[in-house]
């Protein structure tokens, strides 16, 4: 049995996917989330849907009771979730799963923004926790760009800290194929993979991408990290997410986000999605 947590995020629904997708039976599947309710279409599809909420650790022994192999994905609450994977880690030892995966960062180990801190503590709890474990160290979504396309063109402009940063970003979809294989091949404990996409590109060259498939003139506006910082924080994002977004746009112009191992494509054995198809996909 194949567990993924958080099955009903958008990474989560894409890991099942692709693990079908590579012939893993509905049945062989458990997806543990914590609105079942949310889940009535994998439910239908023949996936085993379990109640599992990180912050309740007496969800998790049936969660994973009979699990093979377990998909911890982080979960979204920034700053707020080491105690919960750790109640994950402990559960899934106890369960005696023979490898629990896990969603980190890309170049957690050094890299220098503050989204590493809930990763770098969670890789810590599992090291301790004596399950065989793979890191899969998940670079920046390319969805992080695409999702604002529609802000992009009515502002004309990409504000950002980035400079002309490289990142290698990758798709959701590129990410759960990743994640998909290491599930299903053996030898996979102690495993690290530094996962992005072949493709590295910089924000003016994102803005020159849309340009060229609208015909809209966009321009990247870079920013001090204060200023960026300001500027979400006064079209709504909350102050500490305002924060942690230009922290990591100044880990990008610094390099931490680019990775040029293709560690994606080797597991997959296809290439990452393109920003050309990454854009034209969300223009469609
Ligand atoms: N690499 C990147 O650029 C990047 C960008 C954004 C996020 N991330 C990280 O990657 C993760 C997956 O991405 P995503 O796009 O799938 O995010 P997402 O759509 O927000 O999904 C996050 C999932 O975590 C689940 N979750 C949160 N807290 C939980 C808890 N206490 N117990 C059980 N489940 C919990 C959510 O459950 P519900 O469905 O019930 O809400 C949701 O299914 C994110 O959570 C975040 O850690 C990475």
């Amino acid at each position: 049995m194949i567990t993924v947590t958080g099955a009903t995020g958008h990474l989560g629904r894409l890991v099942i996917a692709a693990l079908t997708g590579r012939g893993v039976p509905a049945a062989g599947i458990t997806a543990a989330v914590r609105h079942p309710d949310a889940a009535a279409d994998l439910a239908a599809a023949g996936v085993r849907v379990v109640p599992a909420d990180y912050d309740d650790p007496s969800t998790l022994p049936a969660a994973f009771a009979g699990t093979d192999r377990l998909l911890l994905i982080s979960s979204n609450a920034v700053g707020a979730r080491v105690a919960g994977h750790a109640n994950v880690i402990r559960a899934a030892a106890a369960a005696g799963v023979g490898l629990l995966a896990y969603t980190s960062i890309l170049h957690a180990d050094t890299i220098d923004t503050l989204l590493a801190a809930d990763h770098l503590a969670t890789e810590a709890a599992l090291r301790a926790a004596g399950v065989p474990y793979a890191l899969l160290r998940n670079g920046w979504y390319t969805e992080n760009y695409t999702a604002q396309i529609p802000t992009f063109l009515a502002t004309g402009t990409i504000a950002g800290s980035a400079g002309t940063g490289r990142v290698s970003a990758a798709t959701r979809a590129d990410y759960a194929a990743a994640a998909a294989a290491v599930l299903t091949t053996d030898g996979q404990a102690g495993a690290v993979y530094e996962l992005a996409g072949d493709d590295a590109f910089t924000l003016p060259e994102l803005a020159a991408e849309i340009t060229r498939q609208t015909g809209t003139e966009i321009r990247y506006q870079d920013l001090p990290q204060a200023d960026y910082a300001a500027l979400l924080t006064s079209v709504g994002v909350p102050a500490q997410m305002a924060e942690i977004y230009a922290d990591a746009d100044r880990a990008i112009a610094a390099g931490h986000l680019y990775e040029p191992g293709g560690t994606v494509t080797k597991l997959t054995g296809r290439p990452t999605t393109p920003l050309a198809d990454a854009v034209a996909a969300a223009l469609t």
